[in-house]
This record gives C-alpha cells, structure tokens and sequence, in this order.
C-alpha cells in the first residue's frame, strides 16, 4: 500500500512538473513570436526544397550517397555515405550518430570537410525511428542497442573492417551526439569491440550523471540535518546545502522537457506540432549559437528534424533501395512521437537483454564504465545539460588513451556552432589519420580557449 502511494505521489510529480514544462515552452513559443506565425509561401518552399535536398533517395547529397541497410530481422537502417566503391578500400571507417531532435543532416558541416572527405569513409545514420530509418515497436535498450550493434557490424563487413582475413583490417571510429552519445556511450561500455575509438560530445553518461545526482542529494541532507540540530548558529551551514544541491537543481530545471515527453502522449505530439513547431523552432535556431541564422538554414533544420515528407517516402536508391514501409505509412509527417519514446522507454539505462548475462573479462570500474577508448569534447555553455553533474569524476569511468576536452565558448550543439564544428571535425580527422599528434594541441590549433580537462 505505501509503495503504491509513492509511485501514484511519483507519478503525479512527474506528471504536474510534465505540464509545467509544456505550458513554459508555450508561453516561451509566445513570447519569442513563433506560436502563432504562419509559414510564408517561401518559408514552405524552402522547406520542400530541404527535403528533396536531403531524403530524396535518388539524389547524392554533396558526394554522399544514400543507402538502404535491412538487418536479418527486416528493420531497415538509412545512411548517407562518400563511399564512390573500390577506390576507397584503404579508408578507416567513421559511423556519425546523432541525437534528438535531429537526423544524420546534423552532421552536414562536419561531413563538407574535405579532407576528412579524403582521408575516410564517413557514414552518417539514422538512429531508429528518426530521419529515414525504420520504427522500432518501441524504444527499450536492448531493442535499440541491439539494432545499432547489428548496423555497426554489418557496416563493419560491407566496408572492409573485418573481412575473411581477419577482423580489424582497418580502423572505425564512432562519433556520437546528444542521444547518439548516449548510446554510443552504452556502446563503449557494453559492446566495446565495435571501434577503436568513440568520440562523444554533449550526452550524458546516465550511469555516472546518476550517481552524481545521489551523491550531491545526499551531501547536502547531511548538510541539512547537521545544520538543524544548531539552527541558529548554523545559517551558513544551511546555505553550503543549498549550494550543494544547486547543480541537481538547474539540471531539473534545463531537464523539464525530458518531463513534458512523460505526459500523456496526445500532449506530446502537440509539443512536436503545435503553433507551427515552435518547440522545436525555438531549439533549432538554439542550436545555430552565434553563427547567422538564414532562413534556408531554418528549413534545413526543420528537414533534418521532419525526415522525408510523403514525396521523398516514395523515391528509390540507384539499387532500388526503398524507405521503409512504417516511414511511408505513418512517419512522414512527424517523427516526433517515437523520438520522445527514448525519454519514456528507458534507452539510457534499462538492462540490455542480449543473452548475454554480462559477466564479461572485463567487468571493473563502476556500474556503466567505457571499456573503449574515449575522446569527449564537451561545450560548457550547454543549455540543456550541466557539467558539474555530467563531467564531475567521469574520470573512473574512462579508460587508458581517453580524454576530455572541454569547449568554454560552446553550446549544446557542438557539431552545428562554428567553432566547436570545426573543434570536433579536427578530433575526427586526427583519430582516423592514426593519432599521431597531441590532441590538445590539434584542437587548440582550431580553438584557442580549449582546455583538455582530463587524460588517462
Ligand atoms: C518492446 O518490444 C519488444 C519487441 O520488439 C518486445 O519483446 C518487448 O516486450 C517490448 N517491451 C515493452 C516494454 O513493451
Ligand atoms: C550484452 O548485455 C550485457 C548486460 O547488459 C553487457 O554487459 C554485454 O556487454 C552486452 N553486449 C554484447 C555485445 O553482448
Ligand atoms: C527526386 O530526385 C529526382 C532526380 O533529381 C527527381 O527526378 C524526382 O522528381 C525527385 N523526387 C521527388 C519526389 O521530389
Ligand atoms: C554467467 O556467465 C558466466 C560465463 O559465461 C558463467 O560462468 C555464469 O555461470 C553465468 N551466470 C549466470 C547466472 O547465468
């Protein structure tokens, strides 16, 4: 019975702090003028031409080209790639992985770098039930991870990383982003043999975040309860608590979405749709930073969030290759509901049933450890996540040739904001030429003010 009460007062919490999140982004969505402002003709234009510029199976998009890949169980992944065929055999291997609310166009700055053009094959996905990939039923661990895991080695045969010589003929690195990061993250930890390096920027580590929360909740009840039995002479006591606790209380605050994708799921799709997008209008013109901010960039944008609309579902690869049918049946107009599934699903932290029972060789460190090697670049003026709680002691959760670098000037969307762009393309290009250089000083060369925080 007092269980029960507790999950009901729970859900209830979560549920009233849900709506409290809606209403905010909607008066915000007021308030910045995007609400009620109907697209022009233009503006509509602009957007079909995104689309068809990105989604149009038919159409290489700057030298990429785009591609079907269907797993044994019949999901079908999208991925662009500059692959031309034999010439490339030599090539390491880069797998991008974005993060909500985006697609593999997230990636399109990154990818316009020639010389990482020339140095590797670069393979931008789709995560599931985002861009041109399939729906899952839903969005568990283990229904993701192990979708991804498949992709990674099925992309690991067809380009030449383990082939009948052997495995590890050639180099892959995997870069993720936001919730591309976190599962990339689970990925090093879990599935460790997929790269030999993982860069991951601006996704938290849910394992080690966790327990950063608990850690600094129950400091600051100690604080407090030292502090009542002196009240009086114990103020500031009171206040080192309050100031304790402080970073758990801007993390709840910058989290109220993840607590508006909880509510009932009529109200989230209107998050995704109503008042013309504005929610997610508002975290696109976010996410350009200080860079100019067009309106061609908005529809790019708004294309890489909407995935191909209806006209685009029905176009072909040179082989033939087609959309699946759940993205041409149901996702064309709005992915958004299965890209909240991976708030309310438990991707981040439920247990990834693969069979295996987890007691692998290499099982120390703390609970969700990397047992890959691991660059993070982290931009530290992130809205949506903070570093005291994300970056705070990741240091136990890292193994040998790992670094963090830490971003001052960036935001939350490093491959997108100029500077960290360009930050986080150097990192690429030095993992796949071999990491020969420092990387403090290759991507201080780019970006003065970076400071490598950590090295193990
Ligand atoms: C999620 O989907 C898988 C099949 O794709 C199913 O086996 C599992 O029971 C589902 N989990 C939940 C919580 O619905
Ligand atoms: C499977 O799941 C277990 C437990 O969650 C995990 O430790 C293991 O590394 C996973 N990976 C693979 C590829 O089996
Ligand atoms: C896709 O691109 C091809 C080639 O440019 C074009 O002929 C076709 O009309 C486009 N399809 C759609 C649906 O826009
Ligand atoms: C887990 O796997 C290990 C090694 O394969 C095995 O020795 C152990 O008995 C298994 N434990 C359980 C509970 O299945």
């Amino acid at each position: 019975m007092a269980a029960w009460l507790l999950n009901t007062l729970k859900s209830l919490v979560v549920l009233a702090y849900g709506f409290t999140g809606l209403l905010y982004y909607g008066l915000a969505a007021v308030k910045l003028g995007f609400f009620f402002k109907k697209p022009t003709e233009k503006e509509e234009l602009e957007l079909q031409i995104a689309r068809d510029k990105f989604w149009n199976l038919s159409k290489d998009w700057s030298g990429f080209a785009h591609h079907i890949l269907t797993l044994r169980s019949g999901f079908k992944f999208h991925y662009v790639c500059n692959d031309q065929g034999v010439t490339d055999q030599d090539k390491p291997v880069v797998v991008f992985i974005h993060g909500f609310p985006d697609s593999w166009v997230i990636w399109r700055h990154v990818l316009s770098s020639s010389s990482l053009q020339e140095s590797a094959t670069l393979i931008a996905v789709d995560m599931p039930g985002y861009g041109g990939s399939d729906s899952l039923d839903n969005y568990s661990a283990t229904n993701v991870l192990e979708s991804l895991t498949e992709f990674v080695i099925a992309i690991r045969a067809k380009y030449g990383v383990d082939t009948e010589a052997g495995p590890r003929q050639k180099k892959l690195t995997i870069v993720g982003h936001d919730w591309g990061c976190v599962v990339s993250m689970r990925l090093a930890a879990e599935a460790p043999q997929l790269a030999d390096r993982f860069i991951l920027t601006n996704g938290p580590l849910p394992r080690h975040s966790g327990s950063n929360v608990r850690r600094l909740i129950s400091t600051s009840v100690k604080m407090v309860k030292t502090a009542s039995r002196d009240p009086f002479r114990s103020r500031s006591m009171f206040s080192k608590a309050f100031s304790t606790l402080s970073p758990v209380l801007r993390q709840l605050w910058k989290s109220k979405y993840i607590f508006a994708f909880q509510l009932p799921m009529f109200l989230v799709r209107y998050l995704g749709r109503g008042g013309y997008y504005s929610f997610l209008k508002m975290i696109h013109r976010g996410s350009y930073g200080k860079r100019e901010f067009t309106s061609q960039d908005a529809a790019e944008c708004l294309a890489s969030t909407m995935g191909p609309s209806t006209a685009e579902s029905n176009t072909q690869t040179a082989d033939g290759e087609e959309y699946s049918a759940s993205l041409k049946n149901e996702r064309a107009p709005s992915s958004f509901q299965h890209m909240a599934c991976y708030y309310r699903d438990g991707t981040s932290m439920a247990r990834w049933n693969n069979g295996s029972n987890g007691t692998g060789l290499f099982d120390d460190g703390p609970k969700g450890a990397l047992k890959a090697s691991a660059t993070i670049l982290w931009g530290k003026a992130d809205i949506a996540l903070e570093p005291q709680i994300c970056l705070d002691g990741i240091s136990d959760y890292l193994v040998t040739d790992s670094q963090l670098v830490e971003l001052s000037l960036s935001g939350h969307f490093t491959p997108v904001e100029r500077e960290s762009q360009v930050a986080l393309e150097k990192a690429v290009e030095w993992a796949v030429k071999g990491e020969k250089e420092d990387i403090g000083a290759v991507i201080k060369a780019c970006y003065p003010t970076a400071v490598v925080a950590l090295r193990k």
